[in-house]
Parts: structure tokens; sequence; C-alpha cells
């Protein structure tokens, strides 16, 4: 039988859960892995890496988002993220990126793109941070 090819939503949630699986979350227990989707159709990962020095923690979407653009300058045409330990349910507010985040996802994602959270929904970039902060002179 023949598997059908799997859509880029289900790749990039799938990217996401690998990336998890390497979080350095050992102050939060609270893993998260992100995968960014490039136009040229190149994927990169990330997750939380924290520090012992707690504000120095950078979070997943920041580390897939930075690794993508330090090796293309290509258009980021989709983001995923997974959040939290397999089989443990979270409540939905604790499944969707931190506000920081946005702000960096906002630089590099358009208002229409998608980001599909892994047991949430499918939000657009600009429904997650309307109204976000540009450097515009
Ligand atoms: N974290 C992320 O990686 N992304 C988010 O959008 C929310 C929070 C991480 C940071 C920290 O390592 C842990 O989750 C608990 O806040």
């Amino acid at each position: 039988m023949n598997t059908p090819p799997k859509s880029s939503e289900e790749m990039l949630v799938a990217a996401a859960q690998a990336a998890k699986e390497h979080s350095y979350s050992p102050y939060s227990n609270f893993p998260v892995g992100a995968a960014v989707l490039l136009e040229d159709g190149q994927v990169f990962t990330g997750t939380n890496i924290e520090n012992a020095s707690y504000g120095l923690t950078c979070c997943a979407e920041r580390v897939a988002l930075f690794a993508a653009r330090t090796a293309s300058a290509a258009k980021v045409t989709g983001l995923a993220i997974s959040i939290g330990r397999a089989g443990v349910d979270l409540p939905k507010e604790s499944l969707v990126p931190c506000g920081a985040c946005r702000q960096v996802m906002s630089e590099f994602l358009a208002p229409e793109t998608p980001v599909y959270v892994d047991g949430n929904r499918t939000f657009t970039m600009g429904e997650l941070l309307p109204h976000s902060f540009k450097l515009t002179r």
C-alpha cells in the first residue's frame, strides 16, 4: 500500500517534535521544539536551551529562526512548535509561543504565514502578534 505524502504541516510538526527531544531544560523540565520551513524547502530546527542564570535561557523558536537565517536568507513560509512532554496534557494557554518570541518571529514571518502549534491550532503570525513593532524612520 502506498502511503500518502506528508503535508508540510505534518512534516514541520514532526521536525519540531524531534528537536524537542534535544531540549536542554533541566530547570523548568519543560521541553520545547521548533522548526522553520523556508521557501526553498529547507527546514531548520531549534530547542529551548536553559542556563543556570535563568534569564540567559533561549526559547526554541528563536534558536530555530536564528539557525535558519544564519544558513539562508530565503523567505520563511511556516513555523511549527511542539511544547511539553509527550503524553502530558497542557492547557491551551501553555501551547502558544511567548511574547518575546512573537516579536522575533514577526521580523521574519509575514502576517499571513502559518504557525502550527502541536496539540493546539494553526495560527497566522498576524493573529499571534498584531501591531508588531517595526523600526521605520
Ligand atoms: N519556552 C520556549 O522555548 N518557547 C516559548 O515560546 C515559551 C517558553 C521555554 C523557555 C524555558 O526553557 C521553558 O520553555 C519554560 O518557560
